[in-house]
């Protein structure tokens, strides 16, 4: 049997989920939320170390500033109403991508969070926002050559956004949408991937454990025979 200590998710649907509701795409993002209070509580239940989730990409600014705008307000009272509740459940909040770019207010409280969470160690949230794998290459490899280090793959993955944090195990998609969209590049060389037909909102745990269980199951060679 496989242990699972990561599992990676691109939330994917939401927009489309709002439209199929005859309601707004925003409302498919907050319908998506409540899937990632869900998802966050049955990662606990599974006992699994690492959660991370593709909540803003660095291509995702290209999106009309109405949408822009709702889901970061979406982030901000998510943080307000439940960082305590991390807390409490000995869950560290962190935040991987380039925040710089994010408005102060928000910014100072995405890293007040951080560090209120900082010792708990039941479950690590990683939100990537602001996240594009490609970026957080390039962030590395300079930061690689301004401390005149080898390029090699210990260097590498001591300066990524997610040093210290096992490649993820298992990679989820929902949405029915098969690709990668600059996640995790580097990070999912050898994870197991798997497409989910159903849009993120009406994901939910049976589907998240069908999942974990055929993971299971999977004989993971690593080049190996
Ligand atoms: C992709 O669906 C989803 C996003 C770009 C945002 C994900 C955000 C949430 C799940 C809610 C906020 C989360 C937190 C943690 C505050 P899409 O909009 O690309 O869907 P589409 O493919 O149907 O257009």
């Amino acid at each position: 049997m496989n242990p699972i200590k990561h599992v990676a998710i691109i939330m994917d649907g939401n927009g489309r989920w709002g439209l199929k509701h005859k309601k707004s795409r925003n409302l498919g993002h907050r319908a998506g939320l409540n899937t990632v209070k869900k998802i966050i509580k049955s990662t606990i239940k599974n006992k699994i170390k690492y959660l991370t989730l593709y909540a803003f990409s660095t291509e995702n600014w290209k999106r009309p500033q109405n949408e822009i705008n709702f889901l970061f307000k979406l982030l901000d009272s998510f943080i307000d109403k439940k960082i305590s509740d991390f807390n409490k459940n000995k869950i560290k909040l962190k935040i991987i991508g380039n925040i710089e770019l994010l408005n102060n207010k928000l910014r100072k409280k995405l890293q007040k969070s951080e560090q209120l969470t900082k010792k708990n160690n039941r479950l690590q949230v990683n939100l990537a926002l602001n996240y594009g794998s490609k970026t957080e290459l390039i962030e590395t490899f300079k930061k690689i050559n301004k401390n005149k280090l080898h390029i090699n793959i210990k260097n590498i993955e001591r300066n990524l956004y997610t040093s210290n944090i096992p490649d993820p195990d298992i990679l989820i998609r929902t949405g029915n949408t098969q690709r990668l969209s600059n996640f995790l590049l580097w990070q999912m060389a050898y994870s197991e991937i798997f497409f989910e037909k159903k849009l993120w909102p009406d994901f939910n745990e049976k589907d998240y454990n069908k999942i974990l269980n055929q993971f299971k199951k999977i004989k993971r060679n690593y080049g190996n025979i």
